[in-house]
């Protein structure tokens, strides 16, 4: 006699929490194509003398990794701080594995059950899981037709959120937000403004960032990543600047030793080195700008970009679109409002094999 097989699925499932059962893992596909356009990660591999300094700089913490790391990161928010400028301190920057940890550490500190997030859709899709998962009740707000947010400081007075989130240069859509409005908002939150500014080297020149509004606004949070301009998606650094007691608030939710040795000593190094990725940031905004021209001249619709990749349309089946560039090796992101499209600046060559690709999926 054979025993019924058990469903080990279902019985799982009935045991996670059931605010959780309809969500989705994050899904951005992870395919081995020739073109990869979909994650806007910096194109520039390390040189090899960058790749030697990296080696080097986890051959000389390798000999400690029986300890655990410095669970503060002094050295590498030091480092952070300096890169930052605007007269910050150690004291002011928090360090992360990426800044969805950063974000993630930020909910459970000031978001949970009973509390409220909000942000201005179409936005990042990781503020509402993230909020979601730490228990957090989301409130998805709303952008003008032009992806602006002139009814920002409204919907934050209306929703009343302890945690609202600007996004700037926003994704899915590139466009910044410009200052006064993020001024405006943090005047009429109750709680904590996120400013994610994950994209913000590749900004317009002259276009300030949220950091020169930190002071004397204790629960404003400026979040940035190493993952885009800096060519370091693979290292897991995020970081954040805020007033001393939001990094007083983070310790009490973060895990002790969350950031490895290896992380720190990788992400010390490329920051020590940073002028060779950042010196491809003006080449990216150039070649933005240009792709940005050849769609628009093509009819087709684009959103203004301030950031290192380009969301266009509007076409009445995205997916085939979307398919008919991955048939031909380039694969760029289905997201964003119905009918858009996403695409990160990639190098010379990847940008001219994506512009042969959509020319014979969409012909003139
Ligand atoms: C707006 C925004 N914030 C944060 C992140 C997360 O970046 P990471 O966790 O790699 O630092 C991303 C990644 O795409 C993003 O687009």
């Amino acid at each position: 006699m054979t025993a019924e097989p058990v469903n080990t699925n279902d019985e799982v499932r009935a045991r996670l929490r059931p605010d959780l059962r309809h969500l989705h893992p994050y899904g951005a596909p992870q395919l081995d194509v020739p073109v990869q356009l979909n994650t806007n990660e910096n194109p520039y591999a390390p040189s090899e003398h960058l790749k030697k300094v990296i080696a080097d700089a986890v051959a000389a913490v390798a000999g400690t990794l029986n300890r655990y790391p410095d669970r503060d990161a002094v050295e590498l928010r030091k480092d952070l701080a300096d890169y930052l400028g605007h007269g910050l301190t150690a004291g002011q920057v928090w360090a992360a594995n990426g800044s969805n940890e950063i974000i993630q550490q930020l909910l459970q500190a000031f978001g949970g059950p009973g509390r409220t997030a909000l942000g201005f859709e179409p936005s990042y899709s990781m503020h509402p899981l993230i909020s979601q998962v730490t228990g957090t009740r989301w409130v998805a707000g709303d952008r003008d037709a032009d992806y602006g947010m002139s009814t920002a400081a409204e919907q934050v007075r209306r929703h009343q959120p302890d945690v609202a989130f600007v996004t700037s240069p926003n994704n899915p859509t590139g466009t910044s937000v410009p200052l006064e409005l993020i001024a405006e908002v943090y005047d009429a939150a109750p709680g904590i403004v996120v400013v994610d500014e994950a994209y913000a080297e590749f900004s317009r020149a002259g276009t300030p960032s949220a950091l020169t509004l930190l002071p004397n606004r204790p629960r404003l949070i400026v979040c940035r990543t190493m993952s885009k301009a800096f060519a370091a998606a693979g290292t897991r650094l995020g970081y954040l600047a805020a007033d001393p007691a939001v990094i007083e608030a983070v310790l009490v939710v973060r895990l002790p030793y969350h950031l490895s040795t290896v992380t720190q000593a990788v992400a010390r190094a490329a920051i020590a080195h940073r002028d060779e990725p950042l010196a491809t940031v003006e080449a990216l905004r150039r070649s933005r700008d240009d792709l940005v021209g050849w769609l628009r001249e093509r009819g087709l619709v684009v959103a203004d970009s301030d950031a290192n990749f380009i969301l266009f349309g509007i076409f009445e089946d995205r997916e085939a679109v979307w398919q008919g560039l991955l048939d031909r090796g380039v694969l760029i992101r289905n997201t964003g409002p119905t009918g858009w499209l996403r695409v990160t600046v990639g190098t010379p060559a990847e940008n001219d094999a994506f512009k042969r690709a959509l020319t014979e999926v969409v012909p003139l």
